[in-house]
């Protein structure tokens, strides 16, 4: 495996390159969530990348930038066992520069959900993906559902710059009692991990609302936030999959989100459905 730091030395590797890319961008701190990324791009391409970059335009100020996690050296051990041929660790600098040009998320879909209560984090979001896509030209780039709004917005800019990536969406992973996993579970107490099953506890809720003909979302709505409380709820919705409000549950077009703050971490999770 190469780690590469500059986007110079990626753009010379790459020069030459005719192979599949598959490419997984995240920011560090790896845990299984992205192993099943990095295993899929390892299955469907020849080269694997992966690049791991705390991007600053993405927090807000006041937000964890200075805390997040950081696991460098276990990070590319990683890597290394997931067959990762090029591991890209850029910083700040060389992302950034001055009189930065910025793509601005959607005034609905980029400002509902985590944009309402963090205005200006996807435009942080969607600016990195599209530099560093720019940077690598991969075949196909991975992401997970669990960022649900993320994913949405992002593949809509690579459809509206007719940017030549196919973005794939893998599924979210779990610990085995339901917890979705997340670089920032480790902020958890003991005691804030067992509140926090309240998330996937309400997201089977809802499933078996639906299993039984429940389609109403209001109905549905109602019901998990009885589940999530007492917990700080940012948002309990159901979308379809273009991100617009419905109110009745479509079978196969559907997604049920919920953002809340246990202690002072926010946690967010879905269900496709
Ligand atoms: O999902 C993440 O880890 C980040 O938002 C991403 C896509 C790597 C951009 O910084």
């Amino acid at each position: 495996m190469k780690i590469i730091s500059t986007p110079l030395e990626l753009k010379n590797i790459l020069r030459e390159n005719t192979k599949t890319i598959g490419f997984v961008p995240t920011m560090g701190a790896l845990h299984e969530g992205h192993i099943s990324l990095i295993k899929k791009a390892r299955e469907e391409n020849d080269l694997v990348i992966v690049s791991i970059f705390v991007n600053p335009t993405q927090f807000l100020k006041g937000e964890d930038l200075d805390k997040y996690p950081k696991k460098d050296e276990a990070d590319k051990v990683i890597c290394e066992l997931c067959g990762v041929d090029i591991l890209f660790f850029p910083k700040a600098d060389d992302i950034y520069g001055r009189d930065e040009v910025s793509i601005v998320a959607p005034n609905v879909r980029g400002f509902v959900l985590e944009g309402a209560s963090r205005p200006s984090h996807f435009n942080g979001v969607l600016t990195v993906v599209m530099k560093l896509l720019n940077m690598v030209s991969p075949t196909k780039a991975y992401f997970g559902k669990k960022d649900a709004q993320q994913l949405n917005l992002i593949s809509l800019m690579v459809k509206q710059f007719f940017m030549n990536v196919e973005v794939v969406a893998v599924d979210t992973v779990r610990e085995k009692d339901g917890l979705a996993l997340s670089s920032r579970n480790v902020y958890l107490s003991q005691e804030q991990r067992k509140e926090a099953l309240k998330i996937s506890a309400s997201l089977k809720e809802a499933s078996d609302m639906i299993s039984k003909g429940i389609l109403d979302t209001k109905q549905i709505k109602s019901k998990m936030m009885d589940i999530l409380s007492p917990l700080e709820i940012f948002y309990v919705e159901i979308l379809n999959r273009d991100f617009e409000y419905i109110y009745n549950v479509e079978i196969g077009n559907s997604i049920i989100l919920v953002e809340v703050k246990v202690g002072s971490t926010r946690l967010l999770d879905n269900i496709w459905l």
